[in-house]
């Protein structure tokens, strides 16, 4: 109960000890950083080991496997096109299309930045590599006021139904060039996990993040103190899971918008405007078109 009450503490009062963390140099972690660095055998060996061996070949692949995913599905297979000329049906309500504008605006500059950092030595370090940091940290605070009402928006449509293991088994039809309806509600089983991996992730990803870019404050060395935990290796234990689920939802991201902006043609307007065309429905979430059919909405 008390590491969940430090957890929600930290998680809403982060972005107001930003501003005041950034210039802080206390005696643990300021000038005598590696004299004051306790029990290096805890997690030093293997946070070295990874940061120095693993993260940026994770980082690389990361980067191009769903660009060039995306690119042989593109040209092999092609994208989906449905008719615009038939009915719209309304699936997205002015407030889940801001929420969702919030967190797509807050992933855009996230994603690009942690890759920065991940490599920043590349980059030459300096002003360049630590401004991306205060941009990353700023984002955050985007992506922080988005994903509650986003989990609750969708919460009981994300929970795992029938159809989605027959989806799953075909890849949702997408390995093929045939129009035929695909088992899934208003959501699929590929958009079901992006969303879980994307809201549970995305809070993991906020926590661990505040443990690293508020690492000299008081209350996350209470927090580190109540596991029986070094400061220093919670720290370790935060970058090690912050990077290897930032290059998971850095995938899932980049296939997001792959199937939302290519896959699908004018997909994306839905975000837009809220409307989905009709066939598009009746094909890609068939279950959820007779539903809608018998409650006599269409
Ligand atoms: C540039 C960034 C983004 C674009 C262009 C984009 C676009 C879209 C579009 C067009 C849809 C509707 C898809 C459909 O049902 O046909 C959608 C749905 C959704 N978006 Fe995004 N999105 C972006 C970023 C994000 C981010 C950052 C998150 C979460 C952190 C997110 C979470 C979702 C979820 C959970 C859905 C519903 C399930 C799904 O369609 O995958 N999106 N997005």
């Amino acid at each position: 109960m008390k590491k969940l009450i430090y957890l929600i503490t930290l998680f809403y009062t982060a972005p107001l000890f930003a501003v005041a963390t950034i210039a802080h140099d206390d005696s643990i972690y300021g000038t005598n950083m590696i004299e004051n660095i306790p029990a290096y055998s805890n997690y030093g060996g293997i946070f070295t080991y990874l940061q120095s061996e693993w993260f940026s070949v994770g980082f690389l692949i990361a980067l191009l496997l769903v660009p060039i995913a995306g690119g042989i599905h593109y040209f092999i297979i092609g994208p989906k096109v449905f008719s615009h000329d038939g009915k719209k049906i309304y699936a997205f309500n002015l407030f889940v299309r801001i929420v969702h504008l919030l967190a797509a605006i807050s992933f855009i500059v996230l994603v690009p930045t942690g890759f920065i950092m991940a490599f920043g030595d590349t980059f030459g370090g300096g002003v360049f590599v630590r401004t991306c940091k205060n941009l990353h940290g700023l984002a955050t605070i985007i992506f922080c006021i988005s994903v509650f009402p986003i989990l609750f928006a969708w919460f009981i449509r994300m929970l795992p139904g029938r159809g989605d293991m027959k989806w799953m088994l075909s890849v949702g039809g997408y390995l093929s060039k045939e129009k035929k309806p695909v088992t899934a509600g208003k959501f699929n089983a590929g958009q079901k996990a992006w969303f879980w991996i994307a809201m549970l992730g995305g809070i993991i990803m906020i926590l661990t993040g505040a443990m690293m870019f508020f690492q000299n404050d008081a209350l996350i060395a209470k927090f580190a103190e109540s596991l029986g935990l070094y400061p220093i290796d919670l720290l370790r234990l935060s970058a090690i899971v912050h990077n290897i689920l930032g290059m998971i939802i850095a995938i899932f991201f980049m296939v997001h918008i792959y199937m939302s902006a290519i896959a699908i043609k004018g997909a994306i307007y839905s975000m837009v405007t809220g409307y989905k065309e009709e066939e598009e429905v009746k094909i890609l979430h068939s279950y959820w078109y007779k539903e809608l059919q018998e409650e006599g909405k269409i």
